[in-house]
């Protein structure tokens, strides 16, 4: 056993851990996050994927005592209220089926857009494909992807300069 510092979501920990442990199993089994999912174990199908220092990163193949004193986000800690705007276009565009594989999926489509806030198709393809998806859900996630990208670089419109000559109203 070892004692092993994180910070997940904002929060620091301290654990007292089997330092092997792969970091999946400490944010569910240990720290009790459970919206970060089991699929192969072996870094294939992305279900396990967190932030570590903002890059995606399976979860199931990482021990714990390699990511002491790194900032961890899981699909908890992308938004307090679950309205991050691809979490938003994830729901409008119905993405999920049996959802298993989502969360992975969102917290790499969280991490391309903080990357390429206007991805092409072929971007999404390509920062996505590590996230498989067995009931083929691909296009939905391009969609809400697009959606979620339109909604974040949206401007807001500027509000004119007053004009000193005018006055007051
Ligand atoms: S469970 Fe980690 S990549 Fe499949
Ligand atoms: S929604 Fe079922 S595996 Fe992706």
């Amino acid at each position: 056993m070892a004692t092993i510092k994180l910070t997940i979501n904002n929060q620091p920990r301290t654990l007292d851990i089997d330092p092997d442990m792969p970091l999946l199993w400490a944010i569910r089994d240990v720290v009790g996050l459970t919206g970060t999912k089991f699929g192969c174990g072996i870094a294939q199908c992305g279900a396990c994927t967190v932030h570590l220092d903002g890059q995606p990163t399976r979860s199931c193949s990482i021990p714990v005592s390699a990511v002491a004193g790194q900032k961890i986000t899981t699909i908890e800690g992308i938004a307090k209220n679950a309205d991050h705007p691809v979490q938003k276009a994830w729901i409008q565009h119905q993405v999920p089926q049996c959802g298993y594989c989502q969360s992975g999926q969102i917290m790499s489509a969280v991490a391309l857009l903080k990357q390429n806030p206007k991805p092409t198709d072929a971007d999404i393809d390509t920062a996505m494909q590590g996230n498989i998806c067995r009931c083929g859900t691909y296009q939905r996630i391009r969609a809400a992807i697009h959606t979620a990208s339109a909604e974040m670089t949206a401007t807001t419109p500027k509000m004119p300069k007053s004009n000193p000559k005018l006055g007051k109203r």
